[in-house]
């Protein structure tokens, strides 16, 4: 179950203001799931997660099986909404995968790329290239030192094996280097945008073969669909949509997502995406930054507490770890904290959690918290439905296009006239 708690956001926004932004979530409902709204072309995740066949699932679990047994890696290669979703997964589930997941493609960085490579010979991987437009520059020339590497170890046929496509059905280079050299591949739909396509084979393949539960993911994130498919105040996620909303009309363009968790980092940095590519165009749009807490107390702790107050945070928090250690009592107790000994290190997090956001409060930063009942596969497939609906409402409320992206050519026109590309 995922729970919004909006206490500590009394004194920042009214119920007036609240109901005042109800007709355009109604609007924005109608127009997302009758398809009348703008870039209604990529609206396919809406009802992805219930179109699912528990077949593919089956499919892909066996496929990773099979895989587990001849490999001892798996080496993802995509950026965006090809990498960010997956490894957020991995992230959140505690990197407990049946074989390791190397990353690759999200980044042009030759030392970290070198530093793969090498690690890379000595190992017997499985590599699953994703891109749906299959031109992406990253991802591509990765690929291209990735699979030169593979050549010189394994046979052709071999190769077949160990390569794995997921990309468009039939626009691209990659799909045509996958049916040229007859690699297996999954197909993106076309309705399905980078950035809400982690239920799509983008994501299922690659966690399929790192051992994650993807039924779970899947079934939480039907249960989303279900629930935050209702048209209703009481919806948790329209109701979010309309205090981020009230906020950023009265001057807070900035929303901080923070957690006491690094488990939460990567889902922080797949929420930047989906709400930064989402909703910043046309002058508009609320800023996605992420802290994790309390370790970047210590760093961005003042600018929360006392700088310009043009920010609000909306906290998720876990309500039952996997996990837990008790600090031990001390006979010296040189450091004077033996008076949280005997307590847990989940209880005193969750002191630091509530000591912020009161202190937050105080400072004048507005603060929600999503509660999640526990960090597992299926919570984590409901959060990420969760955000998905949020974006494409809070998108159509703020009246832009949340499913384009017409801003991210700009560099790259820029960068491929410097590299000569004819
Ligand atoms: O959200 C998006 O569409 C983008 O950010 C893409 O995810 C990203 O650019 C990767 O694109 P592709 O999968 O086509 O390589």
């Amino acid at each position: 179950m995922i729970g919004l708690n909006t206490t500590n956001l009394n004194q920042f926004i009214t119920d007036a203001e609240l109901k005042g932004l109800w007709p355009a979530i109604d609007k924005a409902h109608h127009d997302l799931h009758g398809k009348k709204g703008k870039g209604s072309e990529f609206t396919g995740w809406v009802d992805l997660p219930s179109q699912i066949p528990d077949s593919l699932i089956d499919e892909l679990m066996a496929l990773g099986r099979d895989v587990q047994s001849y490999s001892d890696c798996i080496v993802s290669i995509g950026i965006g909404g090809s990498y960010l979703g997956i490894r957020a997964t991995v992230e959140f589930l505690g990197g407990m995968t049946k074989l390791p997941i190397y990353y690759a493609g999200h980044h042009m960085s030759s030392v970290e790329l070198y530093q793969l490579l090498e690690t890379l010979k000595t190992k017997r991987p499985t590599v699953v290239v994703i891109s749906k437009s299959g031109t992406t520059t990253e991802p591509a020339i990765a690929f291209r030192a990735i699979k030169q590497l593979l050549e010189s170890k394994y046979s052709k046929e071999e190769l077949s094996k160990r390569i794995i496509g997921v990309t468009d059905a039939a626009k691209g280079a990659l799909r045509k280097s996958v049916n040229q050299n007859g690699y297996r591949s999954y197909v993106i739909p076309d309705d399905v945008g980078g950035r809400y396509s982690v239920l799509t084979p983008v994501g299922l393949v690659p966690l399929a073969l790192a051992g994650i539960d993807i039924k779970s993911l899947v079934e939480g994130a039907r249960a989303g669909q279900k629930e935050y498919g209702v048209l209703s105040p009481d919806n948790t996620c329209y109701r979010y949509v309309a205090i981020r909303n009230a906020l950023y009309r009265k001057g807070k363009k900035i929303e901080v997502i923070a957690s006491f968790y690094p488990q939460m980092f990567f889902v922080a940095e797949w929420f930047k995406q989906l709400f930064g590519e989402s909703e910043g165009k046309e002058g508009k749009g609320i800023f996605p930054a992420s802290l994790i807490m309390s370790t970047d107390l210590h760093s961005m702790g003042q600018m929360m507490q006392e700088g310009e107050r043009t920010l609000f945070e909306t906290f998720i928090m876990i309500d039952k770890q996997a996990h837990d250690v008790t600090v031990p009592s001390d006979a010296q107790d040189i450091d004077g904290f033996n008076y949280v000994a005997g307590k847990t290190f989940d209880y005193v997090n969750k002191k630091a959690y509530e000591g912020t956001a009161a202190a937050h409060t105080e400072g004048g930063v507005p603060n929600l918290t999503i509660n999640l009942c526990k960090a597992d596969a299926f919570h984590l497939g409901q959060l990420y439905y969760f955000f998905m609906k949020a974006c494409g409402i809070s998108g159509y409320v703020l009246g832009v296009n949340p499913f384009d992206q017409p801003g991210v050519e700009a560099y790259k026109k820029k960068m491929f006239a410097l590299l000569g590309k004819t």
